[in-house]
């Protein structure tokens, strides 16, 4: 017994001392980060240079501070222990950390301005104006050295507030094709009442709140669009990610689970240590940074419910995932001793809680159905039956969790008899699933099905798709390509024997929050068995062809997309494109209106019969403006965030708005949303044909309207996501895709991808 304590007490000193290690090298890490990121664009070894060179200079007997350092020196306290040549030498030091500091804070304002130009988008490929072509080659300059991941924030430009005029104008502008000329005369009454009255207070108040915040929309945007909305998250807010199409690397659900676990903590590493590169754009000859601070709360994070407003919260420790598996919460330590698990281990502990028989307690089995209803009452519950006790130390664990994994006991896929009709089922289950068997409020949710399908659900307050996209195309590639699996689908690495059990979480749910859960799941299973999802891969043709015929691949399917809506419903609507502002420091997205006077024109001319060159040249038409739109959304010329914010500013003066009262209610009938693919290195196309990603989606925005997310993925494939609701007579997602030749060819000479009716739809209009 003697023995054995003392190999206990041993074993403690030894966790505590290389705890203690790692704790002194992870603050020294964290500190050199900081050192490096504060003094960027110059690198700390830069200070060398400064000082050797302003020694130098004495050396030869000038000075080059003119006398600034002398000055330095009658104020020293140094006149007791140092000689005067001592005294010269430090005075010389610290005038030359002084310079360098100017110099530094100098080269960050200089890369700030030059980060504010934004004309090189709008010029065409070989033919860069002069400016460009000086500017370019000074950006390289000011930030050529490997950046960490958030190097670049403090030189990132600031969200300029666009002139009430041009708003105006541009938003009276989109709304042309879709209004009757008195509509159209009317609102433009209404337009230009706002802007020479209300409009212009509202903007004053604006442009003030511009000047000390990082970004005049985010934090408005945070939580007034997500944070305030008192209607359930599932389905209405949250969207989903999902697995490779062909192939599932694994068909062994822990093992899945083990590398899927292992990769995602990976890349939490790398932002911790900020080893992450941030994502630049390409502009030829250079590199542009994009905000990194959608990163931040990525792992460690909950929603938590509040009776007036959500709030995010975010944990700077946690060293576990909460697990959920057949109605029974864990928590999973994925780290020993400050040792992150091997795949192996994880994967030996998941089976451990896949083999686990024991039933759900009382009332544990849909607890997650909270999270998916209404949040009031959420809010109510929690507040009352979780602020203490075992509920409360249960309930700790699920929100402090790196993230949440849900085991899942069905199969997914594109399979058996069915696979189109699995595939939009597989959209379904990650979508809202049961509606209590992912934990909504989590700012993510890893789902891992019994055939080892995985995917995941996003909460999207915290962050906006492609910093989720980017997340889980490392997740995949990482998973199948860098830790791999032995031959019989298992994961590799060591285990160590003496691994604790996973822990089950223990409740005690009193009758009225029983209750509680059986209507918000009657809320939230009502929301999820009206969504109307489709998947579909589009093989036919993709980016590469588009290319050929000089098109941008997105604005080409933006318009591929509303022909599609005109044929479906006899008409244009307003439609939704979201682009990213994360040019500019905590940037989040724009609204692209891409129903244009342009699009509508080409379409009506296409289903009119007009003949194939006059369709070949309004489509052009309409695809350039599409791309002026979109760089227009994306360099802080957009209309929607503009607009949003005046009416939060009239909300605070309590001065009602009927122009914007009216802008923001209309519906986005069509609403889409292009996935990007940003690391396209991780992935091996040509060995590996087969490793593509399906990309994600979102449910229905506007209950008689469609949701579109498409992801564009390698040169010949586009893979669409698009969602509706049952409860809507005019729209249906699954109706078969097609394009026909004929189409094409009377079209542009390219191919167009059509919707057609289908039997059951034609029947029942
Ligand atoms: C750009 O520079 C070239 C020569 O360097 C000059 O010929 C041309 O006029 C300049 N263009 C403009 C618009 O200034
Ligand atoms: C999340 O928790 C981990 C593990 O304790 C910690 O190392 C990390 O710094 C936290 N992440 C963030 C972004 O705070
Ligand atoms: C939009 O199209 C209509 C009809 O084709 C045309 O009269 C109008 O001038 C166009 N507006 C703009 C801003 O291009
Ligand atoms: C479309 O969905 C409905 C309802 O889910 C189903 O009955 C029908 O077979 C589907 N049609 C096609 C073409 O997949």
């Amino acid at each position: 017994a003697f023995a054995c304590s003392v190999n206990v007490a041993l074993d403690l000193t030894v966790t505590i001392y290389s705890n203690g290690l790692l704790y002194i090298s992870h603050q020294i890490k964290t500190l050199v980060n900081s050192l490096i990121k504060g003094v960027y664009p110059a690198s700390p070894s830069s200070w060398l240079f400064v000082a050797i060179g302003i020694l130098a200079t004495m050396y030869m007997q000038s000075d080059p501070s003119m006398g600034l350092i002398t000055k330095i020196q009658q104020h020293l306290p140094l006149h007791m222990s140092l000689s005067a040549q001592g005294q010269t030498m430090v005075s010389a030091l610290v005038f030359s950390t002084l310079l360098w500091l100017s110099l530094i804070l100098a080269l960050r304002f200089c890369l700030k301005l030059l980060l504010s130009y934004h004309q090189w988008m709008f010029e065409k490929h070989g033919r860069m104006s002069n400016t460009t072509k000086v500017w370019v080659p000074l950006v390289r300059l000011l930030s050529s050295r490997k950046p960490l991941l958030y190097s670049y924030q403090s030189s990132l430009p600031h969200l300029p507030v666009p002139a009430i005029q041009d708003t105006v104008s541009r938003y009276l502008e989109s709304v042309r094709p879709l209004l009757t000329d008195p509509e159209f005369k009317r609102m433009s009454d209404l337009a230009n009442e706002f802007e020479s009255n209300l409009g212009n207070r509202l903007q004053r108040y604006l442009k003030l709140k511009a000047l000390w915040a990082t970004n005049y929309v985010s934090d408005w945007w945070e939580e007034y669009v997500y944070l305030r909305s008192r209607g359930p998250i599932m389905v209405n807010s949250n969207y989903y990610g999902m697995d490779f199409l062909y192939v599932t690397p694994t068909s062994v659900q822990a093992a899945r689970a083990g590398n899927t676990i292992t990769a995602l903590l990976l890349y939490r590493r790398k932002v911790n240590r900020e080893e992450l590169k941030p994502v630049r754009l390409r502009v030829p000859g250079t590199v542009i940074p994009l905000c990194a601070a959608q990163c931040e709360r990525m792992f460690n994070t909950t929603r938590t419910p509040g009776v007036e407003t959500d709030v995010l919260q975010h944990w700077l420790d946690s060293e576990f995932v909460a697990v959920y598996h057949r109605g029974r919460y864990f928590r999973l330590w994925v780290y020993r001793a400050g040792r992150l698990l091997s795949p192996r281990e994880i994967e030996d502990q998941i089976q451990r809680i896949l083999d686990d028989a024991s039933p759900p307690l009382p009332g544990e089995e849909k607890l997650g159905a909270l999270t998916a209803g209404d949040r009031i009452p959420w809010a109510q519950m929690r507040k009352q039956y979780f602020s203490s006790g075992v509920n409360k130390r249960s309930l700790d664990i699920i929100e402090r969790a790196a993230f949440f994994v849900t085991l899942d006991d069905e199969e997914q896929g594109m399979r058996g008899d069915d696979p189109e009709g699995n595939l939009d089922r597989y959209a379904k289950s990650l979508l809202h699933g049961k509606c209590y068997d992912r934990w909504f409020d989590k700012s993510f949710s890893v789902v891992i099905y019994k055939n080892g399908k995985s995917g995941l659900n996003a909460e999207h307050s915290w962050a906006d798709a492609p910093t989720v996209a980017h997340l889980w195309e490392y997740t995949l590639a990482t998973d199948a390509f860098q830790l791999g699996y032995t031959e019989d689908g298992h994961c590799k690495g060591d285990v160590e024997p003496s691994l604790p059990q996973p822990q089950r979480l223990v409740w005690n749910i009193p009758a009225e929050v029983q209750a509680q859960v059986s209507s918000s799941l009657a809320v939230a299973q009502a929301l999820a068995d009206d969504v109307d999802c489709h998947v579909f891969p589009f093989r036919e043709f993709g980016k590469g062809r588009i290319k050929k015929c000089r098109v941008s691949p997105d604005a080409f399917i933006q318009i591929s997309l509303q022909l599609a809506y005109y044929r479906d419903r006899g008409g244009f609507c307003l439609t939704y494109e979201a682009s990213m502002t994360r040019l500019f420091r905590e940037g989040r997205t724009e609204t692209v209106r891409s129903c244009s006077n342009e699009s509508c024109a080409f379409i009506t001319a296409l289903e009119s019969g007009e003949t194939e060159e006059e369709c070949r040249r309004l489509f052009q038409l309409a695809s350039e403006r599409h791309q002026n739109l979109y760089r227009m959304a994306m360099t802080g010329a957009g209309i929607d965030r503009h607009l949003f914010c005046l009416y939060v500013v009239s909300k605070y003066l309590g001065v009602e708005s009927p122009f914007l009262k009216e802008v923001l209610s209309e519906p986005w009938r069509l609403s889409t949303s292009q996935t990007p693919v940003q690391q396209m290195n991780l992935f091996d196309l040509k060995n590996h044909p087969d490793f593509i990603s399906l990309g994600g989606g979102f449910g229905p925005v506007a209950d008689d309207g469609y949701g579109v997310s498409y992801i564009i993925v390698g040169e010949d494939m586009v893979n669409f996501h698009v969602s509706s609701k049952y409860s809507c007579s005019q729209t249906v997602s699954n109706v078969s895709v097609s394009w026909s030749s004929e189409t094409s060819h009377t079209v542009v000479g390219n191919h167009i991808y059509t919707r057609q009716y289908s039997q059951e739809k034609t029947q029942g209009n």
